[in-house]
């Protein structure tokens, strides 16, 4: 077999790995353990650079190098993946010459990814939408926090309960209630900021862990809901952190309109009950209705209900009384859900088919820089 010289081997002292470019190819290179071996460089999960990787020893003994994007991990002289997974990275043929590294022009084994068994995400994956012409699904989101085992009364899930009834009972909608502080998931932890690539649909921490509770959310909100009616308290003249902590998540949506102009969510509508004892309602409602935008929902008109008792509003035991004897309460929640409702039945019959979206795109980044 021919082989491509590469680099001499003063530049791979023992200990080190770095990648290098062969013609149109990307090598990672390795020299640990008085071995120098050479594997593709583009992680075959979805294309990190190993030679950026970091190296650990398993607990077969051997030598791994981890991608830097979301730890995949290929065995340093075969390719092969661990634990019994049968992916497999090229493998390179390295010779030593004069001083100098030689790598065959074929790998000595080819790249493999295996289909796995267990792919608790597949219905994200492969878009499997569960809504119709005819649908009237309405996902609630409750974004308050609490203590399980001692409930106290909330404003807006009680709200947002009564919200999800009217839309039953008027409009004989499917209804659905999600409670975030009932799910167990990680934060975003920002693969984003490696390379736009590194944040994946879906969420490369769903794939990682089919248990995240985080797809509870992303299946209802993204293949099952017709509308979405989402929840928050106000803390500290903002939204609940649990919000945060899902927004922040939901990445993984908006940015595959960044970097494939591929919108997950069309033909949505999302609509918001935001109840503080204080104050800042309006501040509140302005950063969903720019979020839940930019993911690719619809707004009706008027599409919040909000409550404040004010600045002074100290007494917080006499607010859900307050809110519940409210007629302007009674009466907003069942507009709300009017107003929803009336624009999920329009907003079917559009063509969504090229919507378009003036967002900044991955290709012109360098024309923003510029
Ligand atoms: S790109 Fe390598 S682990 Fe995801």
């Amino acid at each position: 077999m021919p082989y491509i010289p590469l680099i001499p081997i003063s530049e791979l002292p023992e200990n080190s790995h770095k990648s290098v470019r062969c013609g149109k190819k990307s090598l990672a290179l390795f020299h640990y353990r008085g071995i120098i071996t050479a594997l593709e460089n583009t992680c075959i999960h979805r294309g990190g650079d190993l030679g950026q990787g970091v190296i650990q020893t398993l607990d077969d003994g051997e030598l791994y190098v981890v991608c830097p994007w979301h730890g995949w991990q290929y065995n340093l002289k075969s390719g092969q993946a661990p634990y019994g997974y049968k992916d497999r990275q090229a493998l390179y043929e390295i010779i030593v010459e004069n001083g100098m590294l030689l790598v065959s022009e074929e790998p000595v084994t080819q790249a493999f990814r295996a289909a796995h068994d267990i792919d608790a995400v597949s219905d994200l994956r492969n878009l499997e939408y569960q809504t119709s012409e005819k649908s009237l699904n309405v996902l609630g989101i409750s974004t308050t926090n609490m203590n399980r085992d001692l409930p106290r009364p909330s404003t807006s899930e009680t709200a947002l309960q009564h919200a999800l009834d009217f839309a039953a009972s008027r409009f004989g909608a499917a209804t659905k209630m999600i409670k975030i502080r009932d799910l167990n998931f990680r934060h975003c932890e920002g693969y984003y900021s490696r390379h736009e690539r590194a944040c994946t649909w879906p969420c490369s921490i769903s794939e990682m862990d089919g248990e995240d509770g985080m797809n509870e959310v992303y299946r209802a909100m993204v293949l099952w809901a017709d509308a979405v009616i989402l929840a928050t308290p106000i803390r500290w003249g903002n939204a609940s952190s649990l919000y945060y902590k899902m927004a922040e998540r939901l990445n993984t949506v908006q940015n595959q309109i960044t970097i494939h102009d591929k919108v997950l969510i069309k033909n949505k509508v999302a609509s918001f009950i935001i109840t503080g004892g204080q104050d800042n309602v309006q501040g509140v409602a302005g950063n969903f209705n720019s979020f839940f935008t930019d993911l690719g929902f619809t707004l009706p008109p008027f599409n919040f209900l909000g409550w404040s008792r004010g600045w002074i509003a100290e007494d917080t035991e006499n607010n859900y009384n307050a809110f519940f004897k409210s007629r302007y309460v009674k009466r907003s929640v069942m507009e709300l859900v009017t107003n929803t409702v009336q624009l999920v039945m329009q907003i079917k019959r559009m063509d969504v088919l090229h919507l378009q979206t003036p967002k900044p795109n991955i290709s012109e980044a360098g024309s923003l820089a510029g």
